[in-house]
Formats: structure tokens, C-alpha cells, sequence
């Protein structure tokens, strides 16, 4: 059974109802109704000029990880009907009834399957949002037992936007690579392949947005992240010298962010920034998170190019992906805000 209620049967039993584990303290509300538009974008990177090996597109990436943590990237190549495909795939899980969902429920302790965000203890507010885990990448890893195999169309949708971003991720990984003063296979070498599992949000309208949190503050602990949301509406924000700047989608481009091991492996250069999710009281949003991360056992630190004892000595030591996922997560429980977000 689930830990906690489903948010979108919350919204189906009584729009008007917002339950008090669900109204964050004030300190922590996004009161939207009182932000500006922001006139800040986070950077586009136009992946069709990094593929071709552009230095000058190289160059904007390295500003974008440094600046910001997140980007934009348009003409990534990933045909639109396979990213329209898999917002449908997300959209017709959710639209299935509780107890089909239930079928797919993640066990306590488990990263895979239907639920809510990590619950650890009664009085820890909640996100006003439900998700789904489905790791992907390398194909042994998937446990089909949480794939909802009876939507027509599910598994390969998945499957296909799966392999398609995966090719994405690499790309960027080369670049930074060669940022890093490596070549384009660096990373690679020090990382091996990168894994890959999606956390499919649906965040419920909020008749309080300005009370409630999608998801709540945090970073992400892989590597890297791509983000696939729906083209109309906004949710995502960003932090970003002290301000929650929202990231405003442009029709079918892809998000992504720079994660804790890219932090690291960059000694500090790249930034793995904080990030939230705020509703709406119209509409209900999906996005499909994408998280690529290494092999539990590969040892992460700064890499020799990126330290340099004068100028930019050793930021971080050096940790077992596996230890680091761990230590952040026990962080994160003394603070009570523990997620699903590949931790
Ligand atoms: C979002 O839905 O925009 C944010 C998802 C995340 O942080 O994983
Ligand atoms: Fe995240």
C-alpha cells in the first residue's frame, strides 16, 4: 500500500481541499501570485552546432554549466513525435484508474514504481505531486514488473525516448569532457557508461498554488538531468543569485542540468543548482526527468585537469558514487527532505 495518499485522488475527492501536510511553513511558500515575470532566461544551447564540434557553442555551454547549472537545448535531434509520444505514455498512466496505478506501487525502500516523493516522518510537509520511477539504461537494469505494460504504445514510447535522449546525455558528456580539458571520451573513461532511470511527475492544479511546493528544493545527485515537460506551462524554477527564477519552456526543447558528480569531477567549475517545481490552479503538468548517473562502484572526484594547487586547489574529496548517493541522502533525512529524485 502507499505510504501516503495520492495527491491526484486528494484533487479528485475535493479540488477545494489542501491538507495541512501539504501547506509548506511560510518561509518556505512560492507565493506566486507575488513574482514578476522575470525577465531572466537560463541560456539555450543549440546541440545541432555542439554535435558539429562548434567551439563557439562550446564555449556557451561552458558558461551555461558555470552561470546557471541549466540550459536549454534546442534542435537536440530527438524527433518531436517521439517526446509527444512519451507525454502520452505519461499521461495515460496517470489517467488509469487508483487501483491500476496501485499494481505498479513502489515497495518501502524502493526507487522504482508508482508513489509520492519519500516520506520519512509524520509531520514532513509533502509534494503536491505524484510520480512514477522506471529505471532504463543499460537494458538489464529494467524491472518491468513497475512498467505499466497493459497501455498500448507504453513500453515502446518509453523505450524509444529513452535510448534517443541517452544520445543526448553522451553528447553533452563529450563536451564537457573536452571542457574539462580531456578528450572527448574522458568522462567516459572515468565515469563508464552513464546509467539512465526517469521519474515521471504529475503534478495535480492547486487551487493554494501559493501554499504548496511541486517539489520541494533540491539538487540533483547524478550526473546529469534532462528534462522533457509539457510546452505551455510553467512550473520548474531555478535558483539563481538568490532568486527563484522560473524556467519558461520553449515548445520542444529539452532542460538540462548539471548534477552533484558533475560538480565534483569539475572540482566546483560546474554547478549543481538548486531547483523547485511550483503548481498552478488551472492545469495539471507532467514532466519526465531523466537522470544519468554512473555505476555504484566508480570512484567520483575533481579530475587532475581541473585542480590546480595555486590557483584552484581540491574542492571535494573523493567518494564511491555509491557512498556519495548514500551520505546525501542521510543529509537529506536529517532535513526531512528527502526524494525519489535519484537522491
Ligand atoms: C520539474 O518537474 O520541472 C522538476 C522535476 C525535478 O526536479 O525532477
Ligand atoms: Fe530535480
Amino acid at each position: 500500500s502507499l505510504p501516503v495518499q495520492s495527491v491526484q485522488e486528494i484533487v479528485r475527492n475535493d479540488p477545494q481541499s489542501v491538507p495541512e501536510r501539504y501547506i509548506q511553513e511560510t518561509k518556505d511558500r512560492p507565493l506566486i501570485s507575488n513574482t514578476l515575470p522575470s525577465s531572466l532566461e537560463i541560456p539555450i544551447i543549440d546541440f545541432s552546432l555542439l554535435a558539429k564540434g562548434d567551439e563557439d557553442e562550446r564555449r556557451k555551454l561552458d558558461l551555461a554549466c558555470k552561470d546557471w547549472g541549466f540550459f536549454q537545448i534546442i534542435n537536440h535531434g530527438v524527433a518531436e513525435e517521439v517526446l509527444q509520444k512519451m507525454k502520452e505514455a505519461v499521461r495515460a498512466f496517470f489517467e488509469l484508474p487508483l487501483e491500476e496505478k496501485k499494481k505498479y506501487a513502489m515497495a518501502e525502500n524502493d526507487l522504482h514504481g508508482y508513489g509520492q516523493a519519500y516520506v520519512l516522518s509524520e509531520d514532513q510537509k509533502l509534494d503536491w505531486c505524484d510520480i512514477i520511477v522506471l529505471f532504463t539504461l543499460p537494458p538489464e537494469i529494467k524491472r518491468f514488473k513497475f512498467w505499466p505494460l497493459t497501455i498500448p504504445g507504453f513500453k515502446e514510447s518509453v523505450e524509444l525516448f529513452s535510448t534517443e535522449v541517452q544520445k543526448v546525455i553522451e553528447e553533452i558528456n563529450a563536451n564537457l569532457s573536452l571542457l574539462m580539458g580531456m578528450d572527448r571520451d574522458g568522462l567516459e573513461k572515468l565515469q563508464g557508461k552513464l546509467k539512465q532511470g526517469l521519474r515521471m511527475n504529475y503534478y495535480p492544479p492547486c487551487l493554494k498554488p501559493d501554499l504548496v511546493l511541486g517539489i520541494s528544493p533540491h539538487s540533483d545527485g547524478g550526473t546529469l538531468t534532462l528534462l522533457l515537460q509539457d510546452d505551455e506551462i510553467t512550473g520548474l524554477q531555478i535558483k539563481h543569485k538568490d532568486d527563484w527564477i522560473p524556467v519558461k519552456p520553449i515548445p520542444n526543447s529539452l532542460v538540462m542540468n548539471v548534477g552533484d558528480v558533475i560538480e565534483i569531477l569539475s572540482n566546483g567549475m560546474y554547478k549543481s543548482i538548486e531547483h523547485r517545481a511550483v503548481t498552478n490552479e488551472k492545469n495539471s503538468r507532467i514532466s519526465v526527468a531523466v537522470f544519468a548517473f554512473p555505476e555504484d562502484e566508480v570512484e567520483v572526484s575533481p579530475v587532475d585537469s581541473m585542480v590546480d594547487d595555486q590557483n584552484r586547489p581540491r574542492m571535494y574529496r573523493n567518494v564511491k558514487y555509491i557512498d556519495y548517493v548514500r551520505h546525501h541522502l542521510g543529509g537529506k533525512m536529517e532535513e526531512g527532505k528527502v526524494h525519489t529524485d535519484f537522491v
